[in-house]
C-alpha cells in the first residue's frame, strides 16, 4: 500500500491498533493517518484489558521518546509485554538513567559511526557471502536471505562466532513473533521458550569465555561495564547479549525487505538508484523511514503529564507509532513517495533521545554495502511471488519475498562504492 484513500479513511471505532493479525493482513496506514488528523492522542485496551494511549503525530512520538525523565522504559516498551517485560530494568533498553548510561555508554564505542566506517568492506566480505549467487539469476527468497544481514554487519561486533551466525535469525525471530506461522514450532510458549533457550546458552557460554580472556568485542565491553560501582550480573550480561541481538535482527532484515518491495512496485525509482549510486545514503535514510521496522515504542509515564493536550496519568502507558510519525505530512512532503534523494529526513526510525538506536552505524552501513552490490550487479529485479507480511504489531515485517534479481553489466566501481555507474 502506497497512499491511504483519503476519502475511505477508516472510522476511529474500526480502528484496533493491537492486532497482530491485522499486520500480517493489511497496513495500518489508514488508521494512522485518521489517528493523526482526528484522534493524535487516543486511548485503547488490549485484550487482557490493559489500556494504552496511542500517539501518532511525529511532535508527539518525538516528545514522548526525549522526555526520559518523565516516560521511562524501565517497565517494558513493546505492547506485547502490556503487563510489564521480564527483563524489566535489566537491559540496555529497559533501564532509565543512570544505570543505562553505565551499559550505553562504553557499548556505543564498540558501534560507532567511525567504527562502523572503519568495517565496511569486512561487511562487504560478509555481505557477498550472504549473498551468494542470488544476484546472477533465478528465484530467492529474499526475506530469507536479508535475515543474514544483521550478522554480516554485527555479528563480529558482539562477538558472536561466525559458525552460529546462520541458525540464530530464525531463533530471534521466533522470539520477538512466536505467533507467526514462518517462526512457530508449536504453542506460542514453546517456540518462544526454546528460541531463549537455545540463544541464552549460547551467550551463557560466550560470556564464560570472555571473563576468562576479554576480546575486543562488545561482551568483553559489557563485562566492564560500571554501574555506579557494580558489575552486571552473569543473568543481566546474557540478557543484554540478546537484546543486541534482537536489536539488530528484527529490524535491519525489515529495512532491505521493505526496499526491494519499493523497487519491484516502482521499478523507475530502481533505475534511478542504480543510474545513480551518489543516491546510495539518501536512499537508505528513505528506506528507514519507510519500513519503520518498529511500528511501535510503549512507555509508562512516570508521573502526571500532558502530551498532545491530553492529560496522562502516573503509571499509564503510551505508544508512540514511529511507523505513522514517518509518514506524518507536517514533516514530511508527500509522505506516502518513497524519494531516495529525500534530504532533509528526519525520520524516527532509530527512535530519538536516550535510547536511540545504538546499532544505527553498522545498520546504516550493511544496507548501503547490499544497495551498492545490487546496483553493481542487478539489472532487473522482478517479482516471483506474493509477499508474506509478519504477524506482529511490533516489527513491520516480510517473512517472505519471493523476487528474481536480473543480473546486469556488473561494474566493479560501483560494487566498491564509487559514485558511478557503467553498463
Ligand atoms: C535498521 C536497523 C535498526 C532499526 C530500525 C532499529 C531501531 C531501533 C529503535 C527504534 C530503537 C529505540 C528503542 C527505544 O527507544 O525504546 C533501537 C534501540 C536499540 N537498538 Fe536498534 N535498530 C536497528 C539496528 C540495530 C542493530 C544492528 C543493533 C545491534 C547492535 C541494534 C541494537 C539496539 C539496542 C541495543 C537498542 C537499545 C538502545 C538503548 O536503549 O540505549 N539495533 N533500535
Amino acid at each position: 500500500m502506497i497512499t491511504p484513500d483519503l476519502e475511505n479513511l477508516p472510522e476511529l471505532g474500526e480502528i484496533d491498533l493491537y492486532d497482530p493479525e491485522r499486520y500480517r493482513t493489511s497496513s495500518q496506514h489508514p488508521a494512522w493517518h485518521t489517528l493523526r488528523l482526528r484522534a493524535p492522542v487516543w486511548p485503547q485496551s488490549t485484550p487482557d484489558g490493559d489500556r494504552f494511549w496511542s500517539v501518532t503525530r511525529f511532535h508527539d512520538v518525538s516528545t514522548l521518546l526525549m522526555d526520559d525523565k518523565r516516560f521511562s522504559s524501565a517497565y517494558g516498551t513493546i505492547l506485547a509485554v502490556a503487563k510489564g517485560d521480564i527483563a524489566a530494568g535489566k537491559t540496555i533498553n529497559l533501564m532509565d538513567q543512570p544505570d543505562h548510561a553505565g551499559v550505553r555508554l562504553p557499548a556505543m564505542r564498540t558501534m560507532s559511526t567511525r567504527v562502523a566506517r572503519d568495517r565496511k568492506e569486512a561487511v562487504r566480505r560478509h555481505v557477498r557471502r550472504v549473498l551468494g549467487s542470488a544476484l546472477d539469476g533465478g528465484t530467492v527468497d529474499f526475506a530469507e536471505l536479508a535475515a543474514h544481514l544483521p550478522l554480516a554487519a554485527v555479528g563480529d561486533i558482539v562477538g558472536i562466532p561466525e559458525s552460529a551466525w546462520p541458525g540464530l535469525p530464525r531463533l530471534a525471530m521466533a522470539g520477538v513473533a512466536p505467533g507467526d506461522p514462518s517462526y512457530s514450532a508449536g504453542a506460542e510458549s514453546d517456540t518462544l521458550t526454546g528460541a531463549h533457550f537455545e540463544i541464552f546458552a549460547m551467550f551463557t557460554e560466550l560470556v564464560r569465555e570472555r571473563r576468562r580472556r576479554r576480546r575486543d568485542d562488545l561482551i568483553s565491553v559489557l563485562l566492564d561495564a560500571d554501574l555506579g560501582g557494580r558489575r552486571l550480573s552473569e543473568h543481566e550480561l546474557v540478557l543484554n547479549c540478546y537484546s543486541f541481538l534482537m536489536g539488530a535482527v528484527t529490524t535491519t532484515p525489515q529495512v532491505a525487505a521493505h526496499l526491494i518491495q519499493v523497487f519491484i512496485d516502482q521499478p523507475g525509482t530502481w533505475r534511478r538508484v542504480r543510474q545513480d549510486p551518489a543516491l546510495v545514503p539518501t536512499a537508505v535514510e528513505e528506506a528507514l523511514r519507510w519500513a519503520s521496522p518498529t511500528n511501535h515504542l510503549m512507555r509508562r509515564a512516570r508521573c502526571p503529564v500532558r502530551l498532545g493536550g491530553t492529560l496522562i496519568d502516573e503509571g499509564d502507558l503510551v505508544c508512540g507509532w514511529v511507523a505513522a510519525a514517518n509518514r506524518d505530512e507536517t514533516v514530511f512532503a508527500e509522505p506516502y513517495a518513497f524519494d531516495p534523494a529525500r534530504q532533509p529526513n528526519p525520520h524516527l526510525a532509530f527512535g530519538v533521545g536516550a535510547h536511540r538506536c545504538i546499532g544505527g552505524p553498522p545498520a546504516q552501513v550493511v544496507l548501503a554495502v547490499l544497495l551498492e552490490e545490487l546496483c553493481g550487479r542487478v539489472d532487473e529485479i522482478v517479482p516471483a511471488g506474493a509477499p508474506v507480511h509478519m504477524r506482529s504489531n511490533f516489527i513491520n515485517g516480510i517473512t517472505s519475498l519471493p523476487v528474481e534479481f536480473r543480473p546486469g553489466g556488473r561494474s566493479e566501481r560501483v560494487a566498491a562504492g564509487a559514485a558511478t555507474v557503467t553498463r
